[in-house]
């Protein structure tokens, strides 16, 4: 299939890292999923490798997990088990990975799994975590951002925040490699609060999900109920599936909102630590921005989508 676009993703499994990856799965198609590198995030390295190493095994995917930093470039870890659990996965025990780990050094796994491309061929990045293996892989591998098409990244927010007023959590955990990433001239877009608080799965959905009798369904289901007790959801409608709206964008580009413009990180130690700071000025630009914002979302379609995805995986795996 020559239209498939080789993707590695990197992240930090996490119940929205999880339906993201079972999104692309359900999409061979488009998505030539080439790996899986950890970053921690959400939950500690060791927790969210052994969660990305379950999830690809029991989404059916025949790929390398390499496991990435274990700590941000200079900020002290701070992990999210009130919204993720205590497993990273709404405490879902999803069966034990059987494949070994591919590689301890996630960083240098990413480097050669991109240099060992077949010739003319490119990768395009999907973080969906801190952006630390990303950073660390320019910083050390430089020449490896000519093999880069695009990063399509879960992260920032032109207005807002998730944990603190101005600081999404996945840019305020390191935003020094956030501002490495932003700053490396690659296309990026963005996926941001402003869209991605937009996407998310309903009560309903998730209740029919966690009755179904497939094993992807119910997983699926039970890992967004949890979100769905979580604090920040419990009196809400729906859970926002963050991580989902990358490989959501790169499906349906159509029910995003994409603005260009230019994205710095506040790498302060104020009260704006982390904050991805979106210059809306267009009439100030000096060259053609090479970030895309996500600035608004057609929440009825990505759930739609989304949905459909999973029960698409579901059947196919027939768990
Ligand atoms: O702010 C949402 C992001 O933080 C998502 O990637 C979620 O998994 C957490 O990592
Ligand atoms: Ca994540």
């Amino acid at each position: 299939m020559e239209n498939r676009r080789n993707i590695i993703m990197d992240g930090d499994p996490g119940i929205d890292d999880a339906v993201a990856l079972c999104l692309a799965a359900a999409h061979p198609e488009a998505f030539h999923l080439l790996a899986f590198t950890t970053v921690t995030g959400n939950q500690t390295i060791d927790k969210v490798t052994e969660n990305a190493r379950r999830l690809v095994e029991f989404y059916g995917l025949d790929i390398p997990v390499a496991k990435g930093s274990v700590v941000p470039i200079l900020r002290k870890i701070e992990t999210a088990s009130d919204i993720h659990g205590k497993n990273g996965m709404g405490n879902v025990e999803l069966p034990k990975p059987v494949k070994p780990l591919a590689s301890e050094n996630g960083v240098l796994f990413l480097y050669e799994t991109i240099k060992s491309l077949p010739e003319g061929e490119k990768v395009t990045l999907v973080p969906t975590g801190p952006l630390t293996n990303i950073a660390l892989l320019f910083r050390v591998f430089p020449e490896v951002k000519e093999r880069v098409d695009e990063i399509v990244l879960m992260g920032g927010a032109a207005f807002g925040g998730n944990v603190t007023p101005t600081g999404e959590f996945n840019i305020y955990e390191d935003p020094e490699a956030a501002a490495i990433v932003f700053d490396s001239g690659l296309p990026i877009v963005m996926c941001g609060l402003d869209a991605t608080n937009l996407c998310g799965i309903d009560r309903e959905h998730t209740a029919k999900l966690m009755g179904e009798n497939g094993a992807v369904c119910r997983a699926v289901g039970q890992m967004v109920q949890f979100y769905l007790e979580s604090v920040v959801y419990k009196d809400k409608p729906y859970a926002s599936i963050h991580d989902a709206v990358t490989f959501m964008y790169l499906l349906h580009p159509e029910i995003f909102k994409a603005v260009k413009m230019p994205v710095s990180v506040d790498c302060s130690e104020n009260k704006n630590r982390g904050m991805t700071v979106c210059d809306i000025r267009d009439w100030n630009y000096d060259t053609e921005p090479s970030t895309t914002v996500l600035m608004d979302a057609d929440s009825v379609k990505f759930q739609e989508y989304l949905v459909e995805a999973v029960y698409t995986l579901d059947r196919r795996l027939g768990k």
